[in-house]
Parts: C-alpha cells; structure tokens; sequence
C-alpha cells in the first residue's frame, strides 16, 4: 500500500482566495511499510479537474515532500488550479495519483477592484459609550439566467457581516480580522452559489467598528486607523452560458435599520430587538476616498467558532446576584434563548473569577465593559448572540433574566482562529493534564487573530514578547505557521525606522504611549527573530525566513547602534524578567540585571540570525553576523561575570538564560547550572523566574543533568507553582503566579490577567521531555525521541501531526518494564532514545531479536552486528541510555527498566 494524502496548499485543505504567485504545495505519504523515503515526485497542476489543460508538469528526483513552489504558466485571477501528485519510494516502487485537490486564486492585482467603499454620511454615535453604531446596507438584485458559480470578495473598514438571501456568508467572525490596516486589509473570499437564487436576491451586509475605529489598550484610544467604517465587496456571478456579472458595493447600495445600536470589541454590545429590521430609513449612504492599495488576501486561518460549551451552573451569590458558570475560563461570547416582554432589557456582564467570598468580581477587567444588554422582541422564544465583540471570561453575573431562567438558555460559544490541533499530551497524572489543559486554553483564548497578551482587560494586544515566549508550546498544540506569517508582516511594517521593534503589534501604541521610557525592550523586541526561526524548525518552512530577513537584520543593527558598545545593550528601560517573584512584593520587574537580560537576548537573536544567513545562502551576512555573535558573547562574558566564574546577577533567571543561550564559557557550565540549583534550594525548590526564565528553566535543568529538580518544580503544588494555580481550580493560565495569594486575595487590580499564557510556555519542555518529542532538522524531516522519565508517571501519550504526519510517542511502566510504541512519519528518520535500560547488554539483544523477528525494521545495510557501537544505526550508549537511528513506522519497545 502506498498512497499520497493529505494534500496542502500554503498548509490549507482546497483554500479559496489565494493571492500569492507561487503557493507552495506539500503532501504526506501513507504505508504500511517501514522506511519509506520519498526519491521522485511528480506534480500535475490544471485548469480543468480531468487535466487536460495542464499548466505545470514537474517530475524531478527529489526527497522534498513539503512547501513546493508552484513553478508553471502565470496563475490567473480568480482561476481554479487542480493539482494532483504522485511520489515514488524506496526501489521505484510508484504510488498512484493522490486525489485531485485544488487551490482557487483571488484577485492578484489591487486594480481589479472595481467596488467603491462604501460608509455612512453620519454614523450614529451611542452616548452611553461614545462609540459608534454600526450600520447596515443592502442591495437586491435580479437573476435571470442559469447561475453556474458566484464568487464574493469582501472587507471592511471595521468588521462586517454579510448576508445573502438571508443567510450568513460565511462561518468567519471579526473579519476582515486585524492587520495594521495603514499598510495591510485582508479580504476575504466566499463561494456563494448556493446561497443565490432563481430570481430576486438581495446582498445585505452590517459594519461595525473592531479594531479600526473602537477602543483599543487601556488609554481609551479610539479611531486608531480611522473614523469611518465602511464595506467595500466585489461579487462575479459566472452564467452557464459563458457570461458573467459583477454586483459591486457602489452608491446603489441603500441604507437598512440596524438593531446593534453599539457593538465594541472591548465594551460589549446593545441590541435593541424591536425595531422592525424591513422599515425604510432614509439613506445616508456615501462614498469613502479609500484607497485599495493595501488589499490583500486572507493570510492566515479566520476566527470561527471553534466549541460550544454548555454551562455548569447558575448560582445566587452571597450579595444576592445571579451567576452563571461556564466551567471554563474561554474567549467568545454567550448565545442564549429568551422568552420576553417587549422592552424587556436583559444584561450580562462578564467576569473571569469570583471572590474570597464567592462573589462577582470584575474589578482586573479594567476599563473594558464586557456588557452585554438585549432589548427584547417581545416575540416568541428568542436566541442572540453578539456580533462584533468578544469577552474573556467564566461567570457571567445575569440582570433581568426570568428568576427561573435554566444554564440550558445559554451557551458558551469558543472563538478564535481556526488553526488546526496538531498536538495531544496526555499523563498519568491528572494536575499535569490540567496544565495541559490551561495551556491549551491558554493559547484558545489568545489566539484571536494575532496572539494577545490576554482576552478579557483592556488590552487584548499583541505584545511581542508574550508571544515569542510561548510560540514554541503554541506550535506543539496548534498549527501556527500561517497565523504567525501573518502577524510576523505587520510587524515589520510596524518596525521603526530605526529598526525598533514596538511593544505590541500591530503597533497601537505609537505616539499616544511610552513617554520618557523606550519605544522597545529586549526578549520583546526578538520576536523579530525568534518567531520566524521556531515557525521554520517547527514546519519547516523557509518562506518565513526570506519574508523576515530584513526585519530580522534591521533588529539586530538597531541593537547594535544603541549605546557605546556594538557588543552590549546596556541602554533603555528594560522589562527583563517581567513580574519575577525575585524583586521586592509587589514589584513588576524581577531582580535579574536588566542588561545582562539585553545583551544575552543580542546575542541569541544574532546567533539565531547568522544561522537563517547561512541556511538561505546569505554567506556574507553569514559571515558578519556570526562574528557579531562571537564578540557578543565574549562581550557578554566579560561583563557579567566576575573573576571566579560566576554571574554577577545572583538570580535564577540570570543562570537560566545564560545556559539556555549558550553564554557560559564551558569550563563555568557545572558551576553555573550547579548555582542555578542552589538558587532553588535557597526557595525551597520552587522558582521564582517571571516572563524570560520561565520558559526555560526546566530544558536547563534537564539538559545539565537535573531532570529531577525540573520534574520537582513541575510538581510542587504549593505557591510558586505551575501546579499552584491548578489546585486553586484555574482553567487557563495566570499572568502571575500569584494572581490569586495564598490568603485568598488578588494581585493588585492595575494588571491581574486569568488568561495569560506566557507562564504556559513550559507547554514545550512537557511535550519534548515527558513526551520525549522534539525536533531535530527543521519540519521534523528528522525528529528526537527522547521521553525522561519520573517516579511520578505510570504513563504518558503524545503526539504531534508534523508537515510530514504524526509523530506519536507513549509509554507505560509495568511492574519493572516500560512499554513503548513510537510512530514515526514516512519521509522522514528519528533518533531515538531509550531511558533507564537496566540492562544494557539486554536491550541490545531485545534489539537484535525485534530485528530480526522483524518487530524492528531498520535500515541497516550491513545488518546489526554485536559490535554496533558508531555503525550506520548510529548507536550511542550513555548511562543508562541506548540512543539510535531509525526510520519511518511504527515501533514497539518493551524492556526492564532501571528504577528511578
Ligand atoms: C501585558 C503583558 C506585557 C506587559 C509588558 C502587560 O500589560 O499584559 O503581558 O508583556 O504589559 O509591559
């Protein structure tokens, strides 16, 4: 059996709306075999799905099976390509043809937009919120011939929804989604043949403000992108008989009775039910002066809903208020029924946690209303749900609903973009499978177009330094590549001229924030460099790394130029390692000398940037920037350490980062990591790193030889912990690690997030360590298995559905045997490590006799020999460890282990 499958063009299934010029196409290889290793390919691309009109034919030798450019005849606008490919494995032996899938081309060229932008003369203003109504526009139309296909592009200044014959257009919400739309506004594209009939038709769309015109951060900035909303849609009705049609928005449109009388990202939304939607307004319509340059297709997957959850319960507080609990701490909205009186006002106010007392707590929402108000009909059983607005929240305190009003009215309705789960991890151990579960829900609730700090406060932004903190858990859970792609453009169009990278992309911070302190901080500012650089390990793609380059480079220079020293940034205000527990109580800022944490960030970034020069071929940048590098690091030694080898910042985060970056001269290695211990010891064994040592204080621990005391930090459930939170019943990730205080109270209400991922970053320790599952060549074209085990785990399963298909890793212990079962994906090679053999000369036999019993098939040209050690299979021993190479295929190892 030999089958290609699972055909992808730019990481999505038969996408729409497609304006790059040469998408990349990949596939995965399916087969009961063991060591499959693609040789040749063959690509068909065609107009037409019996592929006739062939326009690209490729048949090379070549093991790439991932991210293959489109090389043929020019793609057309708004043309359907069929593509369809075969692979030839191993002695020749040669698949069939995949099935036929496709990708369809949006419109290439600005030009072709013949639609007008279309607004209001004057939008209506709520009072209650200073913020602007949305409106909504119509236009009908006649059909008059057979309709063979219709195709929608559309967008907004604002967010829209549209509307055909009644019906949504679309699963998408909040779209266009958010760009800096200074440089860049998504379309997006919808087939709507079905949705179109015989004879009259009619187009109706509503806008409201979102991101462009609404409030955004917490100094109640408003209009950051401009003070008009506006729709702007352009539909082609292709006819049977060969012609077609474009109904473009353009002054024929008329204006309608909206019900959203305000709808705001941050506040919430009114909807006043009875007003009678078919009443005739006069038309305020008009024409907007936008120009369409910045147009662009949809990039990366929409915000969609993603789950539905039915509430646990509604409860009557000890102030006497009614609150219902979701369960779950998620982002989204409540949809709910009601029968009501006419006029009957209805409000939800959304909240993440309850009190000491159990009472409604809203207090670290800020400024950020999270209301909800319903008028009623006064008709039958009504259902709504909000339209251009989303809430982070768990309780939801309930005003003016009947007293005997049932959790089955409501449901929790999950937002955000539709990445596809690629990752599943799963212990023996029920508190770390709810960090999994925080972690996992963590990313769900700031995943929402670009990656946010959190979902509920008056922020909800794309702060640089969250996100590259916690990219690499993000692209174990969910494909990442095309989200990250997306936001990684913004912010470069956001970058300063200078090359500063701004706090949050896109940047809303610009000219209203940040007076008399910098514009920039390190570990913020490198998501320049290490975002593109994870998203190309973990899906192997390279594009990222050419679309970055500049904006890469620009970051580094700009560190560069910054004070006396080109090898040191000991300049500008430094968050270091924000909300550190090491500082004095209270404080934001750890300990951690702020500048030791900006060069060694230098330093990473630039090693991390020669590396890209050399893997694209840039051999003089290669060349300069590794130097750069080089004389970072001995800058960097230098300064922060003293004479006898040890760091001058006597803090956790200071040995964590120096070991993880590589900036401990090797003789210091020992010392450096021993110190680190020390510093636990000194807290008892707990950390107390904040935003920067976190994520990688437990990969220092286990790879200098401490795999316990970064299992012991994992599982101590007593305040500072991961599993602290978890005991005190958290769903989602906490800003701080003490966001609820082990007396009961709160952080301070300026900044106390429940849904804040960053600390959720020790996601990818858990899935390369417990899991054992890492990377080894970017895309996992060879992966690392490698599970450590603990005394605390009777199991673990994991797994990872790479570029190439899933890497799956479990393990059991019985009695005094582990059982494992690996799949490794076709195309691609792991090397594998078992641990705690307790009998090494025994696993070698275990081997040989699975090998020859063909339980184990491995490539071994010249077959396993006694003497193995250094032959093909690449064997090492270390310890207790046997460590090997292996090919594509399911495996199972089963032997006596060495008690831990
Ligand atoms: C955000 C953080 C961010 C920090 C930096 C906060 O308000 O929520 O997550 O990184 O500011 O100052």
């Amino acid at each position: 059996m030999l089958v290609v499958k699972n055909l992808k063009c730019e990481y999505l299934e038969n996408p729409i709306g497609i304006d790059k010029i040469n998408p990349r196409l990949s596939w995965q290889i399916i087969s009961d075999k063991r060591n499959v290793k693609q040789q040749q390919f063959q690509i068909q691309v065609a107009t037409d799905e019996e592929f006739k009109n062939i326009v690209w034919n490729m048949h090379t030798f070549s093991e790439k099976s991932i991210h293959i450019p489109y090389e043929g005849a020019p793609l057309e606008s708004r043309m359907r390509y069929f593509y369809r490919v075969k692979v030839w494995i191993n002695k020749e032996e040669e698949s069939d043809w995949s099935n036929t899938c496709f990708w369809e081309m949006g419109l290439i060229n600005t030009s072709e937009w013949k639609a007008e932008w279309i607004s209001l003369k004057d939008q209506k203003i709520n009072e209650d919120f200073k913020a602007r109504a949305p409106f909504s526009c119509f236009k009908n139309f006649t059909i008059n011939k057979d309709v063979k296909k219709a195709v929608v592009y559309v967008t907004s200044l604002g967010v829209y929804e549209l509307y055909l014959n009644g019906k949504r257009v679309g699963e998408d919400y909040l779209t266009p989604g958010w760009t800096d739309y200074n440089y860049r506004i998504q379309y997006q594209t919808y087939e709507v043949s079905d949705l179109i009939k015989a004879k009259d038709n009619k187009l109706n769309a509503t806008i409201g403000e979102g991101w462009y015109s609404g409030y955004l951060g917490w100094t109640k900035r408003k209009d950051t992108y401009g003070s008009k909303n506006a729709l702007l849609l352009q539909m082609y009705i292709y006819y049977e008989d060969g012609t077609s049609e474009v109904i473009a928005s353009d002054e024929s449109w008329k204006e309608e009775n909206c019900n959203i009388l305000m709808s705001d990202i941050y506040n919430g939304e009114i909807y006043d039910a009875r007003e009678k939607e078919e009443a005739s307004i006069d038309s305020n319509l008009i024409i907007v002066p936008y120009p369409k340059t910045h147009l662009i297709a949809q990039e990366n997957e929409p915000i969609r809903i993603q789950e539905e959850i039915e509430p646990l319960s509604i409860f009557k507080t000890p102030k006497g208020e009614f609150v219902l609990d979701m369960g779950q701490n998620m982002a989204g909205f409540v949809r709910f029924k009601i029968r009501g009186e006419k006029g009957q006002k209805v409000t939800l106010i959304h909240g993440e946690v309850l009190d000491k007392e159990g009472n409604f707590y809203r207090d670290n929402i800020r400024d950020a209303a999270q209301k909800v108000t319903y008028i009623c009909s006064g008709n039958e059983e009504e259902i709504y749900e909000p339209h251009f607005t989303f809430q982070g929240f768990r309780y939801v305190k309930l005003e003016g609903f009947p007293k005997d009003i049932k959790p089955s009215n409501f449901t929790g309705v999950v937002l955000h973009s539709d990445m596809k789960p690629i990752g599943s991890f799963e212990t023996s151990d029920k508190k770390i499978n709810q960090l999994q579960h925080n972690i996992l829900w963590g990313q769900k609730g700031n995943f929402i177009d670009v990656p946010t700090d959190c979902p509920q406060r008056d922020e909800r932004l794309g702060w640089t330094g969250d996100a590259q903190i916690f990219a690499r858990t993000a692209c174990f859970n969910m494909n990442a590549a095309p989200f990250f792609s997306k936001w990684l453009k913004d912010l470069s169009c956001n970058q300063m001229s200078d090359g500063a990278v701004p706090f949050v992309v896109p940047d809303i911070l610009k000219g209203t924030f940040a007076d008399g302190i910098g514009l920039t901080t390190a570990g913020w500012g490198d998501a320049a460099v290490i975002c593109p650089w994870t998203i190309y390990q973990c899906y192997g793609d390279e594009n990222i790394l050419i679309q970055q380059y500049d904006s890469m480079k620009n970051w580094i220079n700009y560190i560069r130029n910054q004070g006396n020293d080109e090898y040191l940034w000991d300049t500008g205000l430094q968050l270091a390692d924000w909300l550190a527990l090491d500082n004095e109580e209270g404080s934001f800022f750890g300990a951690t000398d702020g500048y030791l944490v900006s060069t060694a960030y230098y330093a990473y970034s630039t090693g991390i940037f020669a590396n890209i020069a050399k893997i694209l071929g840039k051999f003089d940048d290669y060349k300069l920037y590794n130097q750069l590098y080089a004389s970072i690091k001995e800058a960097y030694i230098n300064r922060f350490y003293d004479n006898e080898g040890n760091l001058t910042s006597e803090t956790q985060t200071a040995q964590v980062i120096s070991l993880y970056f590589d900036l401990v001269p090797e003789k210091y290695k020992e010392r450096i990591a021993k110190r680190l211990v020390e510093l636990i010891e000194k807290k008892n064994m707990h950390l107390d790193t904040g935003f920067l040592g976190t994520p990688y204080i437990c990969h220092v621990l286990s790879d200098n030889g401490y795999e316990d005391v970064a299992y012991k930090l994992l599982f101590n459930t007593d305040y500072p912990s991961w599993l602290y939170q978890v005991e005190r019943g958290a769903t989602t990730m906490w800003e701080h690690w003490d966001s609820i205080k082990v007396d009961g109270s709160f952080w301070d209400i300026g900044m106390n997030s429940f849904n804040h991922y960053s600390y959720g970053s020790v996601g990818a320790w858990m899935y390369q360590n417990i899991g054992g599952i890492d990377m080894a060549e970017a895309g996992y074209k060879k992966s690392q298995i490698a599970p450590k085990l603990s005394e605390k785990l009777s199991y673990t399963k994991a797994a990872l559905d790479t570029m190439y298909g899933k890497i799956s890793v479990s393990w059991e212990i019985i009695e005094d045997k582990i059982n494992m079962n690996v799949v490794i994906p076709h195309n691609t090679t792991s090397r594998i490590t078992l641990p705690k053999v307790k009998n090494i000369e025994k696993i070698k036999k275990y081997i040989i006799e699975a090998y020859n019993e063909k339980r184990l098939h491995i490539d071994l040209t010249n077959g396993l020999s006694e003497t193995y050690i250094d032959t093909d299979f690449g064997f090492e021993i270390f310890g207790d460890n046997i460590s090997f190479e292996i090919g594509s295929g399911s495996y199972n190892f089963s032997y006596e282990y060495t008690p831990i």
